[in-house]
């Protein structure tokens, strides 16, 4: 290597080669695995050694690459730079095919950038020593068809409470977990594994086994197995989701600007990535935040330096159709009088929440609606500035392109570069 010279790249330069050949759009890259650098320090992935090598490229192993990369970001404190090198990492592992590298790449990508976490094998035994001790199960006081929540009490390392639900689409919605965990937002521990995988089959089994199970939820749990091919795994966030708040935490979040300033950045960041589901214009579902209540102490996520509200369930839909939708959306949004609308939905939601919890509506004055109100909307403006801010167009893309999401169309960086370039547009009106 020494004609390389890699040893002579600080971690900023060997951050940003790494980025660059992970950068790859996606479709070229899938089956393709030889990672080659040349002299001018540019890396790059072949379909194969002899590709490469007619480039004037030389291999590297990803071994080697991992070895660099410790080596290079072990004085580096520039946090943009490590995720783009622990980013590259899970890709280059997830192209090698080999799941003896995957795990290495990944183990150092976790190492570098706690929040990409994916499913490591000590999580795997964490949530098989859950099921083993699983006295309970339990389900949401609202009703949902997919989702068990698990208590295994009797553990000896502690009380661990595990949410399970089959998904369509999980990696997305691990990826999503992990880019509003980049925001700010407490988001649950969140792990997907394919239904077929043997600590899924277990823990399916599991809950089958509960008289619980039974009758229409059962029924139900069986279609929904059906339909879907994966399973999603959690720990259960301490706290309500605001369809449970009470009369004096619907109140307690008005009078609290830091809680919707965190509203209305949690609207923006939706709008960015194309999650449909939470407050969006014609909808709106407070089944996906939650307000954490640190006294629950049957769950296990604390929210330390972390957001008061928790978000859960997130749709990603960012694509050619989406697009026009989401950059209207985000203008609107950004529209001081025209964002009304939206807002307003959540307060009639608010109101509802009151009168069903027995509570006068009176109590919700429109004073007190109109300072939260505008909190909120200063959340938005505080939102779209963070993602200018935090990410350039790359890794704005990588970070819903990278947590291991199935390569299809859908998730084409492209598209989410573009993305982007209509929040630049949006933020000038
Ligand atoms: N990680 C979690 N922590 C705490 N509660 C959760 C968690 N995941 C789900 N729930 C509870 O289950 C409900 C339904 O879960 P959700 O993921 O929104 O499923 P659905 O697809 O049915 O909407 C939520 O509103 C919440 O009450
Ligand atoms: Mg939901």
């Amino acid at each position: 290597m020494e004609d390389l010279n890699i040893q002579k790249m600080n971690g900023a330069q060997w951050g940003n080669v790494l980025d660059k050949a992970a950068q790859t759009p996606a479709g070229k890259m899938g089956g393709l695995h030889v990672i080659a650098i040349n002299s001018d320090k540019e890396m790059q992935v072949f379909t194969d050694v002899a590709q490469a090598k007619e480039a004037g490229y030389k291999t590297l192993s990803l071994s080697e690459i991992c070895k660099y990369t410790k080596a290079k970001m072990k004085d580096c404190s520039d946090q943009q730079t490590k995720f783009k090198a622990a980013m590259a990492l899970q890709k280059f592992g997830s192209l090698s095919g080999r799941a003896k590298l995957e795990k290495q790449a990944s183990a150092l990508a976790v190492k570098l950038v706690p929040t990409l976490r994916t499913t490591t094998p000590s999580q795997l035994e964490g949530i098989k020593e859950n099921i083993a001790y699983a006295t309970d199960i339990t389900f949401p006081a609202k009703r949902s068809n997919n989702v068990v929540i698990f208590l295994s009490s009797d553990n000896p390392s502690g009380v661990k409470t595990t949410v399970v639900k089959t998904a369509k689409n999980p990696r997305a919605a691990v990826a999503a977990d992990r880019f509003y965990e980049r925001m700010g937002f407490t988001t649950p521990n969140s792990f997907a594994m394919d239904k077929d995988d043997p600590t899924s089959k277990d823990l399916l089994g599991k809950i089958d086994s509960f008289p619980e199970m039974s009758g229409e939820k059962k029924t139900k749990l069986e279609k929904e197995k059906t339909e879907r091919k994966h399973i999603l795994v959690m720990d259960r966030i301490k706290g309500r989701p605001f369809n449970e708040l009470g009369v004096d935490q619907v109140l307690g979040v008005c009078n609290n600007p830091g809680i919707c300033r965190d509203i209305g950045r949690m609207m923006l960041f939706d709008a960015f990535i194309g999650n449909w589901d939470r407050v969006n214009e014609g909808q709106c579902n407070l089944g996906n935040f939650i307000l954490l209540d640190t006294r629950d102490s049957t769950a296990e996520v604390t929210p330390e330096g972390k957001s008061r509200i928790a978000l859960i369930d997130h749709e990603v839909e960012v694509n050619k159709t989406s697009l026009p939708t989401l950059h209207s959306r985000i203008e609107t949004l950004l529209d001081d009088t025209k964002c009304e609308t939206t807002i307003d939905q959540l307060f009639a939601k608010f109101m509802t929440q009151i009168l069903n919890q027995g509570g006068d509506v009176n109590l919700l004055t429109e004073d007190l609606a109109s300072r939260a109100k505008e909190q909120i909307k200063e959340g938005i403006r505080e939102a779209s500035k963070e993602i200018l801010e935090s990410f350039d167009k790359k890794s704005a893309a990588g970070i819903i392109d990278d947590v291991n999401l199935p390569k299809s169309k859908q998730n084409d960086p492209k598209l989410l570069f573009k993305m982007y370039t209509t929040l630049e547009k949006s933020v000038k009106y």
